[in-house]
């Protein structure tokens, strides 16, 4: 057994015995390093660079276990098959889980791969860091990526994916598996709060944050993002996780393929494949999306990974192919570079020399992706620093970027009702403050933290709650108690001036956390109903990653959607609810009102449909939220009123604060199409932008859209054709200011 205590820590490269390789020279340009040591490398090497493994199959019982580095199992792994890349999943992290030790665990890998590795390349590590380096103790939590999406602020987004850069690198992995770039449409689908938005637009422009956040983040180590999940994977058809999902092409080129484009847009260096089906063909297996789309179209130069063993899923599950090696070409050969596999699988390797012997694989391609792979190492310059200073980490990492997270959660919450002012809540008052999410860790963080499906039990997460949030920002002369029993809350609050109940979800990841019912809970529901019935003013602050369906619960005085705030979550709460922050999240999806209503979105396209609830007809619209003061949106001009589909549009709207405290304002713009030849939803969001503004404060803001925005695909229910922007009228709107324009 290696124990990762007694490795020690050495800067040496080993680019510096340069013995004139080409592929050994840092500067020699990446694509003369690649086919360099391309010809040098052995079949079974080149495979094992498409091979990426958990890093439980080098411990303990080479599988599940965890444990101590065990030597027969990297020497299998890292020396005998080579292998590419090691990853840690949703919390498979050392035992003692400190950034120090992740540092040391990652560099222990890489010491047994490059000292076992006869050309001494190196592995690349990733890790599923999706709000903050999530599974490392200690490390400040941001909000998941539905509140990011909230803030409407992809600048915000961009500083929380460079802090996470920050801690990946300063722990040794130089791969993210960030972001999400799928849409929330289905309010039962258990991944809903990884995406930021149900609209492609906002969604696209958070993802391109945090890919440049993430890549350009200046510190330390280079880190690769992963745009994920390539493509469609939001769309299970009844809301279950991994269900194959049916589309349109008009839907899929529409709707779910911009928001990738402008995360691949932004430079992304890799990709992740969608686990799901899309119209019948697994993604994995898909030539049309991987290659065709990906490729061709975008002309996307990184690397392509394969989702958790679903190269395996082809045979296993989609049964596409009849046994591993046929998986493995039909993966490959549709445009999957990279495996990633589970600790349990021991025969990829074989089955993938099998597959290029026999010829399912080409030679060609197989070059192709492992060249991918290598490019990837060298643009990382893993060749030239495949260490971390051990030594650093902890400090990189600890309680960093708090302020950060507290202004990240802080603009992600967004205040839904308000009625008779009864926030923010006024100082020397009396406040009770209950529900289940009022004092948990686990709850305001979610899945994806320490643990796969959220803080694993016993384990304490530095952090404010809600509850101590409140307490330690009260003002002077509150009086803040937190009654944890439902029914003395009830009591307590007979007494009280304002009830704060802070309701919402468990933690959850993937299928776990689907939900047929996306609503609060009927306990949950009960005792909201029960307090509200003391006459009391009562808030209720919604801590999900999803909207939930109120019922009883649904008529409180105050209404604050909180999301999954994350580490900070408690004092942004706290910030808001006093008033020492003015609310400016808006609701970056729909909040339905009714169970059943699921997929609820915004841009529903219209119909015959008369039935209750058949329309949009949410309790909260997407793009819905309040603040402390008032604003008027007004006089949208557009800067001219004949266009060309490859013009960019330019817009000026005025904006005002009529009220009296200084805001953050979220300008959206929407277009519609008084006639179109195929439907189009009744708006869409264009363009957005947010703006401070000081009381009486009034400014004209200019925003821009390339007219392509406007593009659907023509033709009739087969329609698949390239999407373009018809010829006709438009209607701009902002606030309740419209302009029109003509598209010749
Ligand atoms: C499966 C998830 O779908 C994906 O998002 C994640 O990055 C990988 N597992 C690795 O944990």
């Amino acid at each position: 057994m290696i124990t990762t205590a007694c490795v020690g820590f050495t800067v040496t490269s080993p680019a510096a015995a340069d013995k004139g390789e080409v592929y050994l020279r840092a500067n020699a340009p990446v694509q003369a390093r690649v086919q360099d040591l391309l010809k040098r490398m052995t079949l079974d090497e080149k495979v094992g660079q498409l091979e990426q493994i958990a890093v439980n199959r080098l411990l303990g019982d080479c599988t599940w276990s965890g444990g101590d580095f065990n030597e027969a199992c990297m020497k299998q792994v890292l020396a005998d098959e080579a292998t590419g890349s090691i990853l840690s999943g949703g919390g498979m992290g050392p035992k003692s889980n400190t950034p120090k030790d992740w540092a040391i665990m990652i560099n222990t890998v890489q010491r047994y791969a490059l000292e076992h590795s006869r050309l001494r390349v190196p592995i690349v590590y990733g890790v599923d860091a999706v709000h903050g380096h999530n599974n490392v103790l200690g490390a400040t939590i941001f909000p998941h990526q539905i509140g990011l999406g909230a803030a409407w602020n992809p600048a915000l987004t961009g500083a929380t994916a460079e802090s996470t850069q920050r801690a990946v690198a300063a722990t040794g992995a130089t791969w993210n598996f960030a972001p999400v770039a799928d849409l929330a449409r289905d309010q039962r689908w258990g991944r809903y709060y990884e995406t930021y938005s149900e609209d492609p637009l906002l969604a696209g422009e958070n993802a391109a944050a945090a890919v440049r956040g993430l890549e350009n983040g200046r510190s330390g180590r280079k880190v690769a993002s992963s745009v994920k999940h390539f493509a469609g994977y939001s769309e299970p058809s009844n809301g279950h996780d991994r269900v194959p999902g049916d589309m349109s092409m008009r839907y899929l080129q529409d709707t779910i393929l911009p928001s990738y484009k402008a995360a691949v847009d932004a430079g992304a260096l890799t990709v992740m494949v969608n686990s799901g089906a899309v119209n019948g063909v697994p993604a994995h297996a898909s030539h049309y999306l991987l290659t065709d789309v990906l490729r061709n179209q975008w002309r996307f130069k990184g690397v392509v990974i394969s989702d958790w063993n679903d190269v395996l899923s082809l045979q296993r599950a989609y049964h596409v192919v009849n046994d591993y090696p046929g998986a493995i070409a039909a993966a490959v050969n549709a445009g999957v570079d990279m495996a990633m596999l589970p600790p349990d699988d021991r025969t990829f390797h074989a089955s993938a020399v099998d597959a290029v012997k026999r010829g399912l694989i080409s030679q060609k391609r197989l070059d192709e992706a492992v060249g991918r792979v290598l490019w990837l190492k060298f643009t990382l310059g893993l060749f030239e620093h495949p260490y971390v200073d051990e030594s650093k980490a902890d400090a990189a990492v600890l309680g960093t970027d708090k302020d950060l997270a507290r202004k990240a959660a802080t603009e992600s919450m967004v205040l839904l009702r308000n009625t008779g002012g009864v926030l923010p809540l006024a100082a020397g008052k009396r406040i009770v403050v209950t529900g289940p999410s009022a004092d948990s860790m686990a709850n305001q963080t979610g899945g994806w933290t320490i643990g796969w499906q959220g803080i694993p039990a016993g384990v304490t997460v530095p952090g404010t709650t809600i509850a101590q949030g409140l307490k330690a920002g009260a003002p002077a002369g509150t009086d803040v108690a937190y009654v944890p029993d439902g029914a003395e809350a009830v009591n307590r609050a007979k007494s009280a001036d304002a009830v704060v109940v802070v309701v919402g979800e468990k933690p959850g990841a993937e299928g776990e956390s689907d939900s047929p019912r996306p609503e609060l809970a009927a306990d949950q529901q009960q005792l909201v109903a029960s307090l509200q019935a003391t006459g009391v003013p009562v808030v209720l602050v919604v801590v999900s990653g999803r909207p939930l369906v109120l019922g009883a619960a649904g008529n409180t005085a105050g209404l604050l959607a909180a999301w999954l705030p994350g580490t900070e979550g408690g004092n942004a709460v706290a910030d808001l609810l006093y008033g020492k922050a003015n609310p400016s999240g808006r609701l970056p999806v729909s909040w339905p009102k009714n169970l059943g209503n699921e997929p609820m979105y915004y841009q529903q396209l219209p119909g015959t449909n008369g039935g209750p609830d058949s329309g949009y007809s949410p309790a909260f619209a997407f793009g819905a939220g309040l603040s402390y003061t008032s604003y008027t949106i007004g006089n949208l001009t557009a800067n001219r009123s004949q266009i060309r589909p490859g013009d960019t549009v330019g817009v000026d709207v005025t904006v005002a604060n009529t009220g009296s405290r200084a805001g953050d304002l979220v300008v959206p713009v929407y277009v519609s199409q008084p006639v179109s030849a195929v439907l189009v939803p009744a708006k869409r969001l264009v363009a957005f932008t947010r703006v401070t503004l000081a009381p009486g404060q009034s400014r004209t803001v200019h925003l821009t859209f390339p007219a392509s925005r406007l593009a659907v695909t023509p033709g009739d229910v087969n329609g698949a054709g390239a999407p373009r922007v018809e010829a006709g009228s438009y209607q701009l709107s902002a606030g309740d200011s419209t302009a029109t324009f003509t598209v010749r």
